[in-house]
């Protein structure tokens, strides 16, 4: 199992990544994470534990997560890859909507790039389309940030098959970020459709949380996951990860805890090989 992945062709990142969402003020994820200083300690010890791909986005506080991990992490050890993403927007812990404006999206990246301590963003991401605006003109946005470097490469995130092959006949398309996990498998023809084109699969919530739950259903589930974790010594949750690991080399999941001793189980589902026999037995939900 390759362990990296080149990101857009030229960025090499680690196969498993951290998600920050979580880092912020709850319920909603709205406001500012109240253990700072603990944030800060997590974040750095997911770089030593050898994360270099971390993924935040502007409504995740709104803000707030951005600066936290520009706290933690900057100035960026080489190879640190930073991505987050425009296009969504949130007032209350319960209003969150839409924005693919272009210059929302333009404006969205100057706050990103400044909350971030950065030049450049390595690969900023369209939140969600916006049903407000014409899909063309929110991707047209990036690319126009690409042209003048304030983005390296463009990802998309929430889209169907038909918005992929849309966006890429105006830009290169790095990413694709979307849920998918062991028990969520409907988007399997556009993981296999990344996979063919070298575009990195980015499934959010592979442990199957639901965004404003803190419940992962998938570190306490029985069935498979359980009889092949008992074969390695590991846990049904790191199998679950171990299991988009093996599933294609372009997956690319970004596990997200607020819990050093989690993040440090879920770093360790890297090392855990599964056999033909494993996969036989994980290939049916
Ligand atoms: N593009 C989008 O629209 C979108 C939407 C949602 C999320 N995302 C991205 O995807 C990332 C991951 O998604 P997610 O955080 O929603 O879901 P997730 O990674 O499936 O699960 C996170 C939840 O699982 C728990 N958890 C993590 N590791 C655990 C472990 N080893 N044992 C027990 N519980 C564990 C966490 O609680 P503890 O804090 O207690 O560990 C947290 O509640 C986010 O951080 C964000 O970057 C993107």
């Amino acid at each position: 199992m390759n362990t990296s992945f080149l990101l857009g062709g030229d960025l090499p990142i680690r196969r498993l990544g951290y998600g920050a969402m979580r880092l912020c003020a709850q319920p909603g994820n709205f406001g500012k994470y109240p253990d700072w200083a603990g944030g800060i300690a997590l974040l750095r010890r997911a770089v030593e534990l050898g994360v270099n791909f971390f993924d935040t986005a502007h409504p995740y506080g709104p803000g707030y997560n951005e600066e936290l991990i520009g706290e933690a992490l900057s100035p960026y050890a080489e190879g640190l890859v930073i991505t987050t993403k425009g296009g969504v927007d949130k007032t209350a812990p319960d209003r969150v909507f839409p924005d693919g404006k272009p210059e929302s999206l333009r404006r969205f990246c100057e706050l990103s790039l400044g909350r971030l301590r950065l030049e450049r963003i390595e690969l900023y991401q369209l939140h969600r389309p916006d049903p407000a605006v014409p899909f063309q003109e929110s991707v047209g946005a990036l690319a126009r940030l690409r042209e003048e470097g304030k983005i390296r490469h463009v990802g998309l995130s929430n889209v169907t098959l038909a918005q992929i092959v849309e966006a890429r006949r105006i830009v290169p398309i790095a990413s694709v970020q979307n849920r998918y996990n062991f028990a969520e498998r409907s988007e399997d023809p556009v993981v296999d459709f990344c996979s063919q084109q070298g575009i990195a699969y980015l499934p959010w919530g592979p442990l199957a949380a639901k965004p404003f739950e803190a419940q992962a259903p998938l570190t306490h589930s029985g069935g498979a996951l359980q009889q092949v974790a008992a074969r390695h010594g590991a846990t049904p949750g790191q199998v679950a990860l171990a299991w988009l690991l093996h599933r294609s080399p372009n997956l690319i999941p970004i596990p997200g805890t607020t819990s050093v001793v989690h993040l440090e189980e879920n770093m360790a589902a890297c090392a855990i090989a599964l056999s033909a026999e494993d996969q036989e037995s994980l290939s049916a939900v």
